[in-house]
């Protein structure tokens, strides 16, 4: 273990590499994510820092860290600039770039609408899409990406909930232009990172998109906000953002944007992690083949709406995103020096709370690294050792939603085709932690 200075009385020094240390491990880091930080991990213990002053990253990922930052979180650490990546599609108004009073009375509101489903509207949209989804997908002897297969399906399901009421939840090229938005998330971080709109760049054909994603997304805010809400019970996402935005919500003079911004990052939250997520699922199946044919042995004999309330399935997709967290590091940024956990964060620092480190720790889960959903079903997880939809005041809203589409999706497949794959390589990469190698699937409707 290394430290620059020792730590002030009642402070944690944090260990982390120096000199010519730091450029190891940034290059391991940028090299493959994951795989570094067990490295950087198995060197340094939970808590580690690479990179100096304002271009520093603490990492953290233990339980004391996890409720420090959850439980009590310092007001100097915020999520604006943290998630700043997420601004070129969700725009600086979304819900999760934003701090304070507006952040509680906007989250309150959108939580009613998640929480308080139980789900059959979610599970209507995904009923109602997959037959067609299926027919395409069954007719190719190999799907060659189940993720790049799976996407259009959630991306249909996840646009029902927010637009389903406006002629956008039927638009093709309104749907393949909010895809292309999604896919800028997927591209290299330098591509993502480097914002200069040259001709024929990415970053310019990302602008060109955006602005027909936008013109058209507009148009139905302003019939929404012409039309008022309707009281037949058809109500989407974007009737309750409208009523928000009546009733004082968002800032005056800024309605529009305002709403654009929320329905767009509430759209860029949910649907590359829940992709992610059911991947993964169905990459488990196959690399697990005895936990596999259980899970398909429940999803043939069950119900839709048994599927939800089932232990062994929630066990198995509990287990799923323990070991594949679709949102592996919650980020905060220090708004001044701060502390958090015993630890100085430097102004301007990125907090980086590693959901994939805490979720593999031997200490916490055991025998971390082997698959076994029956961990899930005798005893519950302690609070801070399993958090893979956060906790507290930033607690993912739409946690409800991903697991019904998650449970939902499995059991349609398995319902109504014959699934069978090869085991492929688990690796992960990327911040929505997708599959590196593609996973093939086979699916022959019945
Ligand atoms: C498997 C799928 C999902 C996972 C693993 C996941 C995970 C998370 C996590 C860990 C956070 C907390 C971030 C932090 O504290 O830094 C979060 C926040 C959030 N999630 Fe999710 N999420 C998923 C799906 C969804 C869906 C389907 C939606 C909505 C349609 C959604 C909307 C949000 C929003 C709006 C926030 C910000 C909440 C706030 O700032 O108050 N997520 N999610």
């Amino acid at each position: 273990m290394t430290h620059d200075t020792p730590p002030p009385a009642g402070k944690t020094a944090t260990p982390g590499p120096v000199g010519r240390q730091q450029l190891q491990a940034l290059s391991l880091l940028a090299e493959d994510l994951y795989d570094g930080l067990d490295r950087l991990r198995e060197q340094y213990g939970p808590s580690f820092r690479v990179g100096m002053g304002r271009a520093q990253v603490l990492w953290l990922s233990s339980p004391s860290s996890a409720e420090a930052l959850l439980a009590r979180p310092p007001a100097d650490l915020t999520m604006r600039k943290a998630y700043s990546f997420l601004e070129p599609v969700g725009g600086r108004g979304a819900l999760i770039a934003t701090d304070g009073a507006p952040h509680g009375t906007r989250r309150s509101d959108l939580t009613r609408r998640f929480y308080g489903s139980d789900g059959s509207v979610w599970m209507e949209s995904l009923h109602e899409r997959f037959p067609a989804w299926l027919d395409q997908h069954a007719q190719l002897q190999v799907v060659p990406s189940f993720l790049d297969a799976v996407r259009p399906l959630l991306l249909d399901v996840v646009l029902d909930t927010m637009v389903g009421r406006s002629s956008l939840a039927e638009d093709r090229t309104w749907k393949q232009q909010v895809m292309a938005l999604m896919e800028h998330s997927t591209r290299s971080l330098t591509e993502q990172f480097i914002r200069v709109p040259l001709p024929g760049s990415s970053w310019a054909s990302f602008l060109a998109t955006r602005r027909e994603v936008d013109r058209a997304l507009n148009a139905a805010i302003d019939e929404r906000l012409a039309q008022g809400t309707p009281d037949d019970g058809t109500f989407d996402v974007l009737d309750l953002v409208v009523s928000m935005a009546e009733n004082g919500r968002y800032p005056a003079g800024g309605a529009r944007r305002a709403i654009r911004d929320e329905i767009m990052g509430l759209i860029s939250a949910g649907f590359e992690t829940t992709a992610s997520a059911s991947t993964w699922a169905l990459a488990y199946t196959q690399s697990e083949p005895v936990w596999g044919s259980e899970l398909k042995r429940r999803l043939q004999d069950l119900s839709a709406k048994e599927v939800l309330t089932d232990p062994w399935v929630d066990a198995f997709l509990n287990e799923v995103l323990r070991l594949r967290p679709p949102a592996p590091v919650m980020l905060r940024r220090a708004t001044r020096r701060t502390q958090i956990d015993g630890h100085t964060v430097p102004k301007g620092s990125l907090v980086a709370f590693t959901v994939w480190l805490l979720h593999r720790d031997g200490d916490l889960h055991a025998d971390a690294a082997t698959f076994n959903p029956e961990r899930f079903l005798d005893t519950k997880p302690e609070r801070w050792s399993f958090l893979p939809f956060g906790y507290g005041e930033r607690y993912c809203i739409g946690g409800p939603m991903a697991r019904t589409l998650i449970k939902g999706l499995l059991h349609q497949l398995y319902q109504q085709a014959d699934v069978s794959g090869v085991p492929g390589s688990m690796k992960p990469a990327g911040l929505s932690l997708r599959p590196v190698q593609n996973v093939q699937v086979m699916l022959n409707a019945r």
